[in-house]
């Protein structure tokens, strides 16, 4: 006979697959959206699922209610956030939402103390006991609340970061190196005594321990790290949710939590390939960065020039490369950029894209944006694909973008951003660079292609600056 038991079990493998297909889907543009629907369903099923068990198991009718009024809260905030979270900003909301799965692991781990461990004598404690399964539990109740903590104070870093509410430089406390390797080791030992003897305070010196280490690993990373940083904290999180999967006995928390780990740490191991960053590095919180000397250097003076200049510029030139970044997003200045695009080739003028993998605020930003304003996907270049054809273009126009195009990286060893690879632009004939002012970009770093000889800038807002180039034109 099929019991809810059973079926709930049978639906929580169905949700695995589905999650898995989801995360498939999503590796490739052509099948992110199927990726996408395998991955409500799967949460669907999921929900629908743990609700029919718990209604099944031991939950009452004014807990039932709770439950209910529990799931509408959340998906109203969900859906009014998701919905009107703009694009920029996806960074800091997925940062946000990780912080609360790290918090709900948290919850997860008190209350296993609070139902086992704290009431030794009750019948949960007895049955563990019963079945040699007690120094487990008080392991995962241990390590479930140490992953959370970093998790839940880490993620809030990240998202202060990443909103531009507290700086983005890396915090340099002296000595930083041993308080993380000093926090892990006070984990281990406390995580064994633990084990022999579950007391209160050890649980509350190791919360306390990872909120501090979330707080100081993720303060402790430059804002040029910060996208390793939030694919990090996505693995975290999961490593967060199979951990409470262990303490909830429910297999598909476990399952979706290792997915989610592996994934993300893959995801930031590829990410610092790309950036020529340390993996270890980052992770560790910047393990072996030091902080370099201030930037004092007298760059010399930048040259001004008008849209009329650059209009006519572009209407002389044979070959252009855009590099759009983040001050294009934040502009929404794509449809002017396309409507450019779509004249200059009018006229016979090769132009196109060159996109740095880590432009704007989240992978393949720029790549949304230009395919939403109708750019022709084959003239939308990788890094890669175009940076040696810089040397041999007449007009490269930079749209808000600045780290990305940084020469610093190339030949300032001393740079924060040494080392990360950046799109050649300064080889080009001529270099208008479009911002509002002479500020650094996200990574904090003064920009030297600004004040070279044949770079000029363009000052105001990007899209007001293209619709006045497209009028002169
Ligand atoms: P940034 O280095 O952040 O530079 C963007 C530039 O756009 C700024 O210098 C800003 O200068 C300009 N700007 C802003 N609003 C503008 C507007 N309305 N009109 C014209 N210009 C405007 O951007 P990037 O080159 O795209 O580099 C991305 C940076 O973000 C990297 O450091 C990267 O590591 C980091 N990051 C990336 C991600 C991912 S995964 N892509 C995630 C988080 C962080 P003004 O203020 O003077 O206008």
């Amino acid at each position: 006979m099929v019991t809810i038991e059973s079926g709930a079990q049978a639906a929580y493998i169905v949700a695995a697959l589905l999650f898995i297909l989801a995360l498939a889907g999503l590796s490739r543009h052509e099948t992110a959206k199927a990726g996408n629907t395998f991955g409500i369903a799967g949460m669907a099923l999921a929900l629908a699922a743990t609700i029919a068990l718990a209604v099944d198991q031991d939950i009452s009718g004014p807990g039932l209610a709770l439950l209910i009024v529990a799931v509408l809260i959340g998906a109203a905030i969900g859906l009014h956030r998701a919905s009107r979270v703009e694009m920029t900003a996806m960074p800091e909301l997925i940062a946000l939402l990780h912080s609360l799965v790290g918090l709900a692991a948290v919850i997860v781990g008190w209350n296993g103390y609070l139902h086992v461990e704290a009431d030794l004598g009750g019948s949960e404690a007895a049955l563990l006991r019963g079945q040699d399964m007690l120094g487990i539990h008080s392991a995962e109740v241990f390590i479930g609340v140490f992953i959370g903590a970093v998790t839940f104070t880490g993620s809030i870093v990240a998202y202060l970061k990443l909103s531009a509410r507290i700086r983005s430089n890396p915090l340099m406390l002296p000595g930083k190196n041993i308080l993380n390797i000093g926090a892990l080791a006070v984990f281990g030992v406390l995580t064994a005594w633990f084990v022999i003897e579950p007391r209160l305070w050890p649980l509350i010196v190791v919360t306390v321990i990872a909120l501090l280490l979330g707080w100081h690993l993720v303060a402790s990373i430059g804002g040029g790290d910060m996208p390793v940083v939030v694919s990090m904290l996505n693995s975290y999180s999961g490593w967060a949710a199979a951990a409470s999967g262990f303490l909830l006995e429910n297999d598909l928390l476990i399952v979706t939590g290792a997915l989610v780990g592996s994934s993300g740490a893959y995801l930031s191991y590829i990410m610092c390939q790309a950036m020529n960053r340390s993996f270890i590095s980052v992770i560790a919180g910047g393990f072996g960065i030091e902080a370099g000397p201030a930037d004092d250097t007298d760059y010399g003076r930048h040259r001004e020039v008008t849209a009329e200049d650059v209009a006519k510029s572009l209407a002389t030139a044979d070959s252009v490369i855009i590099t759009p970044g983040y001050g294009m997003a934040v502009a929404q200045a794509q449809h002017g950029v396309a409507e450019l695009t779509r004249r200059l080739r009018e006229k016979g003028v090769d132009v196109r894209f060159g996109v740095h993998p880590v432009a704007g605020r989240l992978p393949g930003h720029m790549n949304v944006l230009l395919a939403e304003a109708k750019v022709p996907y084959d003239i939308v270049l990788e890094m890669d694909e175009i940076n040696d054809d810089f040397a041999s273009t007449s007009v490269v126009l930079v749209i808000g973008a600045n780290d990305t195009v940084n020469p610093a990286a190339v030949d300032d060893p001393g740079s924060p951003i040494a080392g990360m690879p950046v799109l050649r632009v300064w080889e080009a004939g001529n270099v208008i660079v479009f911002k509002r002012s002479m500020a650094s970009g996200y990574a904090g770093v003064q920009n030297p292609l600004f004040f070279r000889e044949n770079s000029a800038m363009l000052f105001g807002d990007a899209k007001d600056r293209v619709e006045d180039i497209l009028r002169v034109l």
